[in-house]
């Protein structure tokens, strides 16, 4: 009966993972698909606690130590997921990406080693199963960790000399090896500790040469590895949940990996190997000197041409995000609104630097869902358009992605801000973003600098916009 209910259990917690991830494709249903999909977690543990019953009958033992561990599990990320500022959460995803690819590893170590000392010949199928969860897992851990390192700015950018090459050789060496132990050629503890330790170092140099910018694309792709080697869990185990928990990691990580290359115009063989915006933690370096005259404009300027317009559209960017300028841009919005002026916001796929980033950001200020507005659809619109304010953001509105075929970005969908009547550009220097590129927007005849951090200068326009 026990055995009945729990596998209820996990027919529910299956379907509450796929409703919630389908939830989790739009702003206004995320964060109830996330909690729906947590709840079916819950369940499924709690569920395989105390319902389970191994080969012999018997419940699972060791309460304390899995209650423990829950207690401190759950401890530290609540207070990670509290404490962590929006624009670390790349990071964030990137270790608890790791931690899932190291518990993926360490199921297969403790199979294995189970394996062994029953003393029971272990190869083909079974063993096939074992080591991918074990080589998968490790080297998403390692490479997650290094992710984290990078984006944390504590690790730089290394390429070794014949970099490529010796990568190839190490996952050749960590292939044959595993083959032959399938193969039942050859076997022993000590050589499964070497695959696991020839995957961890492929993990390492993997991630290490590529560029700290391009992090979030592999973080997205190593997350779909830990979601492959967890499912090969569910097959070492037999269990439904686990399997297609993990199958639906897998998938939406490679779903993810692909539509960010998409946005970003690039191959995904050229992030890996492309290094582009290399060294970046932040928002890049100096741009290179473009032609042009720059104009500038004060905030009070800005305001006048914001509180007479009939229509705004605002790009927020990644530097919105730095400087947490979130609330500052919804109380420009509903002041501007509330003087008749039509406000909206264009969401491009890659502004900012995870993927939703920006929606998840104006939801933190409650902007109304209905106010953000796709790429594809807001791009006709830009020719009706009054005013853009662009707030730190940069390479999604650079027209060299349309006009310059020797420029990195060229093919990378943009925002048609250049179609507005005019342009206002909040950032505080001149300096490029994440691509590392000059953007010709700011020589444009109908574009206004408005230099400062975006809070500072998008807390003055609200009062200006009040004062007139
Ligand atoms: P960026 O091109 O990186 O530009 C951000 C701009 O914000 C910078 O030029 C910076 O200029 C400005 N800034 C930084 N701090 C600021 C502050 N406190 N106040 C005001 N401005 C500030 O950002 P974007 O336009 O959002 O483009 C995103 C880029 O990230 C794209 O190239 C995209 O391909 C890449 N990327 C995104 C993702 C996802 S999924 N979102 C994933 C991988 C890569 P100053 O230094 O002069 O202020």
């Amino acid at each position: 009966m026990q055995e009945h209910i729990l596998q209820f259990i996990y027919l529910v917690a299956s379907v509450t993972f796929m409703i919630g991830l389908k939830m989790l494709s739009k702003p206004d249903t995320a964060r109830k698909g996330n909690l729906i999909a947590a709840v079916g977690m819950g369940l499924a543990i709690f569920g395989t606690i105390f319902l389970y019953k191994g080969s012999n009958g018997e419940h699972l033992g060791n309460l304390i130590w899995i209650f423990a561990a829950l207690i401190i599990g759950t401890g530290i990320g609540v207070y990670m997921a509290k404490s962590v500022q929006m624009t670390a959460m790349p990071q964030m995803v990137s270790f608890f990406n790791g931690m899932g690819g190291a518990c993926a590893a360490l199921i297969s170590i403790i199979e294995f080693s189970h394996l062994e000392q029953s003393g029971m010949e272990v190869h083909g199928q079974h063993l096939l199963i074992i080591l991918a969860g074990l080589v998968i897992g490790s080297i998403s851990f390692s490479g997650s960790i290094i992710a984290y390192g990078k984006l944390e700015g504590k690790i730089g950018d290394y390429n070794l000399p014949l970099q490529q090459v010796f990568n190839l050789g190490l996952l050749g060496a960590v292939l044959v090896m595993s083959g032959l132990m399938i193969a039942g050629q050859i076997s022993g503890l000590s050589l499964f500790y070497s695959i696991l330790g020839l995957s961890v170092l492929y993990g390492l140099i993997f991630v290490f040469p590529i560029g700290g910018a391009d992090m979030p694309v592999v973080i997205s792709l190593l997350n779909s590895f830990t979601g492959v080697a967890a499912a090969c869990g569910g097959f070492l185990y037999d269990n439904y949940v686990m399997l297609i928990g993990g199958i639906l990691v897998g998938s939406a990580g490679t779903i993810l990996t692909v539509t960010m290359c998409q946005a970003m115009n690039r191959s995904l063989l050229n992030v890996l190997v492309g290094n582009f915006g290399g060294g970046g933690t932040s928002s890049g370096g100096a741009a290179k000197s473009g032609g042009g005259i720059v104009r500038e404009l004060g905030a009070s300027d800005a305001a006048i041409l914001l509180k007479y317009a009939k229509k705004v559209v605002i790009v927020p960017g990644y530097g919105l995000a730095v400087a947490q300028a979130q609330h500052a841009c919804h109380e420009l919005e509903t002041n501007l609104e509330d003087g008749g002026v039509d406000v909206k916001y264009a969401i491009h796929p890659v502004a900012g630097r995870m993927p939703g980033h920006m929606n998840v950001l104006l939801a933190e200020s409650n902007v109304s869902y209905n106010k953000l507005v796709e790429m594809e659809d807001i791009n006709p619109e830009f020719a009706s358009t009054d005013v853009v304010l662009v707030v730190g953001a940069n390479d999604v509105v650079n027209p060299a992605a349309k006009t310059d075929p020797a420029s990195p970005i060229y093919g990378m969908p943009i925002l048609d801000v250049e179609n507005a009547a005019n342009i206002i550009i909040m950032k505080r220097s001149m300096k490029a973003g994440y691509a590392g590129i000059d953007n010709e927007l700011f020589y444009n005849p109908k574009a206004h600098m408005l230099f400062g951090d975006a809070k500072d200068t998008l807390t003055k326009l609200v009062s200006e916009v009040k004062a007139l």
